[in-house]
């Protein structure tokens, strides 16, 4: 064996147990009560620790074209903050240029993660134009392993509504899986416009331009029409209490609606825009009142919602800064990727939820819903994805211990109770308290099967 993990809590989607774990070639191998050192193992002795699989964040936007810039993290960037924060897998989306046919977009971008990226990765497409045959894209890209897709329904490269059934519907012939951001398009111009014309320019405007009816809305549409054509269907960052509710009552009638929530939802409210710094908060959908929080956690416990993931997209201080005084300037989108983890773990050290729920929101559930099945659990068998946690270490989250390349954070000064002290990626130490010991391009691709 090259690596045991020794003396350690294993927590997985489906329970805990106290065992060594033993590593070899990048694959868990053992798993034992004790497993005895051999030949050069290395030994990790996690006395006092729990061993969990690596998350896998579902959403992250790395090096991404968007609100006249690029997002502040690449490849190398964000993967090495991920790993620093135990995520050990990370779905980027790629964005379809117009005219370009999807399994291209997918080379694209590729080419671009796979010198640099420090964990695994795989994507989403982004779907934008399926005219003149584009359409049949997501049939090649579901048999090239990237199964998964995700239509906005806002933005200027947003699809009508003609665009996303019909994607929809090819979904459902090719055993595709669509995502989508739901928000209403149009209210959201209208609002923006009537704001700024009425000199309301502040950060806590971008809130009232999409309160908590405009992604509502959206999402009951977004349901009607998956449940219309037969096709599942999955909703990233839901943020607002009138959509979980839509949420609950499509499951409860049989149909395959997942949901995602993101921490920063959890955490924040709508008043953070009120704030000096408000603008760095600004992201799309906007955090919504504390009703919605709640809801979102009360979804959340009761199974309603599937995964955590952070829609990762920071954009450094003076491209916030932009828009001072026009909240349409402000690029959307904040960091997260270092946090996630921590703190759904955070969240299950203080009793809100259980380690194992933790785990199946950002690790198990991911895995089964975007078809990686190596990945997601303590198991023999499985990649050894591997996050040693200590449960008593407490942790302040702060720019300088981070490590994205954005020069800010909005989890500045929050309190995480628990932290991660080791991260493996497929058996390889790639985070070592507080440092990242990693290397670009150990990440490869990760292809995936919904069948
Ligand atoms: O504000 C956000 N969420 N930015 C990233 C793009 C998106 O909408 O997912
Ligand atoms: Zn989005
Ligand atoms: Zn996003």
């Amino acid at each position: 064996m090259d690596l045991i993990i020794k003396n350690g809590t294993v927590v997985n989607a489906g329970g805990s147990f106290r065992a060594d774990v033993g590593v070899k070639d990048g694959k868990i191998v053992c798993i034992a009560e004790c497993i005895e050192p051999t030949g050069g193992a290395k030994v990790a002795d996690a006395e006092g620790k729990l061993v969990l699989p690596g998350a896998i964040d579902a959403h992250t936007h790395l090096a991404m074209p968007f609100g006249g810039t690029v997002s502040a993290d690449d490849y190398f960037a964000g993967t090495r903050a991920a790993a620093c924060g135990g995520t050990t897998m990370v779905f980027d989306f790629a964005m379809q240029d117009f005219n370009e046919k999807m399994t291209d977009t997918v080379k694209r971008r590729d080419a671009m993660a796979a010198p640099n990226a420090a964990v695994d990765y795989s994507f989403h497409v982004a779907v934008k134009d399926v005219s003149n045959g584009l359409i049949d894209g997501i049939g090649e890209c579901v048999d090239i392993g990237i199964p998964s897709f995700k239509v906005f329904m806002v933005y200027d490269f947003g699809v009508t509504d003609g665009v996303f059934f019909q994607v929809l519907q090819k979904a459902k012939e090719t055993g595709a899986l669509i995502a989508v951001h739901a928000e209403n398009n149009e209210l959201v111009k209208m609002f923006t416009q009537q704001f700024l014309s009425e000199g309301k320019t502040s950060a806590w405007y971008h809130y009232l331009s999409r309160p908590e009816f405009v992604e509502a809305e959206a999402d009951q549409r977004a349901i009607e029409w998956a449940k219309a054509v037969g096709a599942p269907l999955y909703i990233v960052h839901l943020a607002n209490k009138q959509g979980v509710e839509a949420v609950t009552k499509a499951r409860d009638e049989g149909y395959p609606i997942y949901a995602e929530t993101c921490p920063q939802y959890l955490e924040f409210t709508c008043d953070v825009y009120k704030r000096e710094d408000g603008r760095n908060f600004v992201c799309s959908p906007p955090m919504k009142g504390a009703e919605s929080r709640d809801a979102l956690w009360e979804a959340i416990r009761r199974g309603d919602i599937d995964t955590v993931a952070t829609d990762h997209c920071p954009f450094q201080q003076a491209e916030k800064d932009w828009g001072k005084d026009d909240f349409s300037k402000i690029p959307n989108g904040c960091a997260g990727i270092e946090n996630m983890y921590p703190y759904m773990l955070s969240a299950a050290n203080e009793g809100r939820i259980t380690f194992e729920k933790a785990v199946e929101l950002c690790a198990a559930n991911p895995a089964r819903i975007f078809g990686c099945r190596q990945k997601g659990e303590i198991a023999v068998g499985k990649d050894a994805d591997i996050v040693i946690y200590d449960p008593v270490k407490e942790f302040t989250i702060t720019q300088d211990k981070m490590h994205s390349d954005c020069d800010h954070t909005v989890w500045e000064g929050v309190k995480v109770h628990g932290y991660p002290v080791q991260t493996y990626s497929r058996g390889r130490l790639v985070y070592d308290n507080g440092a990242f010991v990693g290397e670009k391009g150990w990440g490869k691709l990760v292809r995936c099967s919904l069948k």
